[in-house]
């Protein structure tokens, strides 16, 4: 003890720092990767002889044994060996000697946690994909059921015009193929290997990059090593289309509670998917789509995260990007439960037909239908217009809807209007008449829904 507080203040001040900078708490999730990276670059140095074979072999097989325990999760982590590399590293030379020392030859903690971080992300945005790809089947499938199933559409959420809710369901169809779309091409750049890299420039031992890629099943290699080393942008690209995925979800998720409320009252959610009050025994909540909307704040804020930590980073690597991380894992989690529940949600709700249909009868959203129909026959759609509107003060009056209205007050508004009218105002008829391309109307919506179904095969 050479300072006169060390007895007090030396021994735990050094494990609280420790504890700071470990990642060990967060980064075993990498536990598979490392290995599988490991065992791809051991191979490499035996097969570019840069160790000897019967090293190379115990290596493996050393690696191979941890890779069993990792799996019957019995591998017991420290933090004084910092992180997920330091940790596999120890635990190789406590199994098979001082041997298992060589494993680091050519490589540096800096490739291989930057490999670590590739090989996760392509597997999950992978199961991703396929995630979304599920909960648009089941899209589809509900919206199937409901062409005909008419409903009101909206505007600043007052009711706007008639929908088929198919038409209304398929739109997040849409959203979610941007989303699939998004996550596959981001792959190019996810797919490509940094390993060889070295701390920031490369390595002096005649190591084959693109064979240690190949045994990990890359399709690239970086082409520089510091970028290979320092490059984070691939974790923020998948941020950010997790977080337009979440905005989408999100918003979907606020459809769902207003729709399942007593004002709307157009679903009921599934007992399953619902939860009740500890105090009003009445009540049924729709929680979960409450903390997918609410989960979508945690995904944008982690995008915001890393998006900080990496500005003004000066090459090549800097432990400020041990913050990559807990970011990346939580929101890999939170979108992956997100989908599975939001699918659930859509494939077990009942959708009250019945409701939907009442709300598009008692209002004026086929008002529309008025303005189009003195349109066309002459009238300039402003006039059409303002005939309308008058013709709806007077129904709101005398608690009428426009189908209410006798012809002879709609005639006395305009001498166009025939007894053609009440087809015409007609929610049914104001739906199918919408054929224009990517309309409301029944054939389009059957088109559209034959066009993801396509996409899906
Ligand atoms: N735990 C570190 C991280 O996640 C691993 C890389 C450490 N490299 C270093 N030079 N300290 O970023």
């Amino acid at each position: 003890m050479t300072k006169l507080w060390g007895g007090r203040f030396q021994k735990s001040a050094e494990q609280w720092v420790d504890e700071f900078g470990a990642s060990i708490g967060f980064d075993q999730t990498l536990v598979l990767e490392d290995l599988d990276g490991s065992i791809a670059h051991v191979k490499m140095l035996g097969d570019c002889k840069i160790l000897p074979s019967e090293d190379v072999l115990q290596i493996i097989d050393g690696l191979e044994q941890l890779k069993i325990r990792a799996a019957e999760n019995s591998l017991v982590f420290s933090v004084a060996n910092e992180d997920i590399h330091l940790n596999l590293e120890k635990m190789l030379i406590d199994l098979i000697g001082p041997v298992g020392g060589k494993l680091h030859t050519g490589r540096s903690r800096n490739d291989q946690v930057a490999t670590d971080m590739h090989l996760f992300l392509k597997n999950r945005v992978g199961e991703i994909i396929e995630l979304i790809e599920i909960f648009q089947k089941t899209l589809v499938e509900q919206a199937e059921k409901h062409v005909e199933t008419l409903a009101p559409g909206y505007t600043h959420l007052q009711r706007a015009q008639p929908i088929s809710f198919a038409h209304h369901l398929m739109a997040y169809f849409w959203m979610l193929e941007r989303d699939k779309d998004r996550f596959h091409d981001s792959i190019k750049r996810i797919d490509i290997s940094p390993l060889g890299a070295g701390a920031l420039a490369g390595t002096t031992f005649p190591i084959d990059r693109k064979l240690a890629a190949d045994y990990l099943g890359f399709s690239n290699v970086y082409a520089n090593s510091m970028d290979a080393v320092s490059d984070r942008d691939f974790i923020v690209e998948f941020l950010s289309n997790s977080s337009m995925l979440m905005g989408h979800l999100s918003r979907f998720a606020e459809e769902i509670i207003l729709w399942s409320s007593s004002e709307f009252n157009f679903i009921e959610l599934d007992d399953s998917f619902s939860t009740g009050s500890s105090i009003m025994p009445q009540k049924k909540n729709p929680d979960m789509a409450e903390l997918i909307r609410g989960k979508t704040g945690r995904v944008y804020g982690n995008l915001m995260g890393l998006l900080t930590v990496i500005k003004g980073l000066p090459l090549a690597y800097n432990k400020d990007m041990q913050e990559d991380k807990e970011g990346m894992f939580d929101t890999v989690h939170t979108i992956v439960g997100s989908l599975k529940i939001f699918e659930g949600m859509v494939r077990t709700m009942t959708i009250h037909t019945d409701r939907l249909h009442d709300t598009v009868h008692k209002d004026f959203s086929n008002a529309t239908e008025l303005a189009d129909y003195l349109a066309s026959k002459g009238l300039p759609f402003r006039e059409a217009h303002e005939v309308t509107g008058k013709l709806v003060f007077l129904c709101i009056q005398r608690g009428y809807f426009l189908l209410d209205l006798p012809l002879e007050d709609l005639q006395e508004a305009s001498n166009l209007i025939e007894s053609d009218i009440y087809d015409v105002l007609s929610p049914l008829a104001a739906v199918k008449r919408r054929n224009s391309l990517g309309g409301t109307g029944f054939e389009q919506v059957k088109i559209q829904i034959n066009e993801a179904k396509m996409r899906l095969a």
